[in-house]
């Protein structure tokens, strides 16, 4: 990171705040700390006897941690939420925090590969001593696999496309670093929307390097388990694929998002959705922090 660059800024702080319904003497997991902004402003709303547990799979996080007695650094992923909530002796939540995906900081450090703006190694782990790095998917993953992911988790215009260009070119030469990657990509995307595109495919890349989907899902039922009833779950999603698991999830309680319904007909889920119009920036707050225009709040509470 580059001297005096903002880690990150929070997005939608007020409105995520006011989701959680902080009980002072409560214990709380912010499930992505980054920057530590939201979790900061969780603190404030604390008590001598609460207590927040605030997980980052990225070690460079745990520079921003908090000195506070009552604060719990989690380097891990929140895929394992009950286990590190086990370990720590802790057998109920009165809220959990999600604000997904990367930081600023991940897209603004050249060498983590996580943008097409920088020259820098394919890498994309937000969990650098994790396994596969986006190198190792763009080169052995094959045509059909790099197809479906640039369609689901990029929404490219021309997924077959991109995943072609890359299957041929990787006959002759590795593909190792964003560089190449944006030379290759140049030569099939329009002029027009190239950035747009770009991002799209650097996104579906980071996405699957990650495993985000499957760290997703199966938090998502760690953190009904966990939650205690009347307990929030807030969470921020920045892309479509995303914001559909949660939504579905919140309606339904289940990863399918199988609507269950009793015998009068009426819902059975886990949860009472708080915001059935999904939260987002003010123009302001856009205009403040252009990157927090994706972002999209949605907040339920355990039955
Ligand atoms: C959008 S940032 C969060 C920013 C934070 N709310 C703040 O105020 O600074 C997402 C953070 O979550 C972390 N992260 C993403 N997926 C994770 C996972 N599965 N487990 C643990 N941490 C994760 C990333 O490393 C990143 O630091």
């Amino acid at each position: 990171m580059m001297e005096n660059q903002v880690y990150h800024i929070p997005a939608l702080l007020g409105p995520t705040l006011e989701g959680m319904a902080i009980r002072p003497d409560g214990t709380y997991a912010d499930l992505t700390f980054g920057g530590g902004g939201h979790s900061k402003a969780i603190m404030q709303q604390l008590n001598q006897r609460g207590r927040l547990f605030s997980f980052d799979q990225d070690i460079d996080a745990y520079a921003n941690r908090l000195d506070d007695t009552r604060f719990c650094f989690v380097h891990g992923n929140f895929r394992y939420l009950k286990n590190f909530m086990h370990y720590y002796g802790v057998s109920a939540l009165d809220g959990i925090l999600a604000d997904l995906g990367v930081s600023f900081h991940h897209f603004d450090t050249a060498q983590r590969g996580f943008s097409f703006r920088y020259s820098s190694p394919l890498d994309m782990r937000m969990n650098t001593s994790a396994a596969i790095t986006a190198a190792d998917i763009v080169n052995t993953y094959t045509e059909e696999q790099l197809t479906n992911i640039f369609r689901l988790y990029g929404e490219c215009a021309n997924p077959k496309r991109i995943a072609h260009t890359i299957a041929l070119k990787r006959q002759t030469t590795p593909i190792t670093t964003t560089n190449q990657l944006v030379d290759l990509l140049s030569t099939v995307i329009l002029h027009d929307k190239e950035k747009k595109e770009m991002a799209r495919v650097f996104q579906a890349l980071r996405i699957e390097v990650n495993d985000e989907m499957g760290a997703l899902k199966q938090m998502l039922n760690a953190a009904l388990d966990m939650l205690r009833p009347g307990g929030r779950l807030v969470i921020l999603t920045y892309h479509s694929i995303e914001d559909r698991i949660v939504k579905n999830f919140m309606r339904s309680g289940n990863i399918e998002g199988k609507i269950e319904k009793d015998f009068y007909g009426n819902t059975l889920s886990p949860f009472l959705i708080i915001n059935n119009k999904v939260i987002t920036a003010t123009p302001e707050e856009v205009e403040s922090n252009p990157r927090a225009r994706s972002a999209k709040l949605r907040i339920a509470q355990k039955k």
